[in-house]
């Protein structure tokens, strides 16, 4: 994290709203948050997300620190929960959302009531609560089939995915919400974020935890399609650095927008394969590496990402600290020593 958004966010005690922390990206919000002294409330309901999560961010900062934090256990689709949450916020860093694009096929109705209805609460109890600024977790999948490289913020597509209606239709609640009821909205479009702490396990586990422990288990990585299908993959601590960013910002300009999140270079699978595969055999020479199966190409995916992220560099001050074998160096360690499950 750059040194200088944590000393803006030291000069001031701010009460921060994150949900979904018990997840990935909620957790390194939260984590940040708390090693800054700021105080903070968080909601999460462990349907993806998990409680060791947050044992790990209590370990981290310390009792401290963790004892500026409360947890509220909830639903976002319940009204009454979100408006608890919001007493007294500040600002609202809104994480919680069911991901996966293969998941929003498989049950639409689920992906809908977490992601729209409960966007919809969380929105509506922030404005009712008078909280100043929403920063919301936004996606990269709304760019859809839109065939423009790199992808520029004001040119979009038609969703390919129940999951990237829901992100979408965020974007178009915060920008009428803030049209009605005056509140500051950012929307951060992530793309393909990894790191520690983000779920090796499960269906819809993300490619780079999931081929992680696939090799460490000695398992082939299936690769969906050819392999040359390519995704701007983003170090969380770049997530984290927009997110404080975009809670901070005093730029008029800067809000009552939507950025990309991400480090503006592309990675191909088969690329991504072989640096994941180069990074574990640096700290695991034992490790024999299968090459990687190819299967069909999933549906709902889109074929190439990458973002142009010029407008958060000029708007927000951002600037990507890692870049995917800076992140992945960084991240192999976790992943190595926590990751793994059994086979
Ligand atoms: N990780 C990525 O690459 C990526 C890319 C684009 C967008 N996003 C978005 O970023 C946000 C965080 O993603 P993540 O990767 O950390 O996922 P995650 O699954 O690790 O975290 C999401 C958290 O939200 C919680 N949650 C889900 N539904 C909830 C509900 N109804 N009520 C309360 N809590 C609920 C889950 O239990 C989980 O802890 C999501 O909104 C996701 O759509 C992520």
């Amino acid at each position: 994290m750059l040194q200088e958004v944590l000393d803006s966010l030291g000069s001031q005690r701010r009460r921060w709203l994150v949900t979904g922390s018990a997840g990935f990206i909620g957790s390194h919000l939260l984590e940040t948050l708390l090693r800054a002294g700021q105080q903070v409330t968080s909601l999460d309901n462990f349907s993806t997300g998990h409680r060791s999560n947050l044992d790990d961010v209590r370990a981290l900062v310390g009792e401290q620190a963790w004892a500026s934090h409360h947890f509220i256990e909830g639903d976002i689709a319940d009204p009454d929960t979100c408006r608890r949450a919001c007493e007294g916020v500040d600002v609202v860093l809104h994480q919680a959302a069911l991901g996966s694009v293969p998941r929003s096929i498989k049950d639409p109705l689920a992906t809908h009531r977490s992601n729209a209805t409960g966007f919809l609460n969380m929105l509506f109890a922030a404005c009712d609560a008078n909280v100043k600024r929403f920063v919301y977790a936004a996606s990269s999948s709304t760019y859809g089939d839109s065939p423009t490289l790199p992808k520029v913020e004001d040119k979009i597509g038609r969703p390919l995915s129940p999951y990237a209606v829901t992100k979408y239709v965020n974007e178009l609640y915060a920008d009428v919400f803030g049209r009605c009821y005056g509140i500051e909205t950012v929307g951060l479009r992530y793309f393909n974020v990894f790191g520690p702490r983000q779920d090796p396990n499960g269906a819809y586990a993300a490619v780079i935890p999931r081929w992680v422990a696939e090799m460490l288990r000695g398992k082939r990585c299936v690769i969906n399609g050819d392999g040359e299908t390519s995704r701007d993959f983003c170090y969380v601590a770049n997530a984290v650095q927009a997110n404080l960013r975009a809670g901070l910002t005093d730029n008029p300009e800067a809000v009552h927008q939507v950025y990309n999140v991400a480090v503006g270079d592309r990675t191909t699978l088969n690329q991504l394969h072989e640096s994941i595969a180069a990074a574990l055999g640096g700290l695991r020479a034992d490790l024999r590496i299968q090459t990687p199966e190819y299967a069909d190409f999933r549906p709902g995916d889109v074929r190439h990402s990458l973002a142009d992220v010029s407008k958060a560099r000029r708007l927000l001050g951002y600037v990507p600290t890692h870049n995917v074998g800076a992140g992945l160096r960084e991240a192999i360690g976790w992943y190595v020593s926590r990751a793994v499950q059994p086979a």
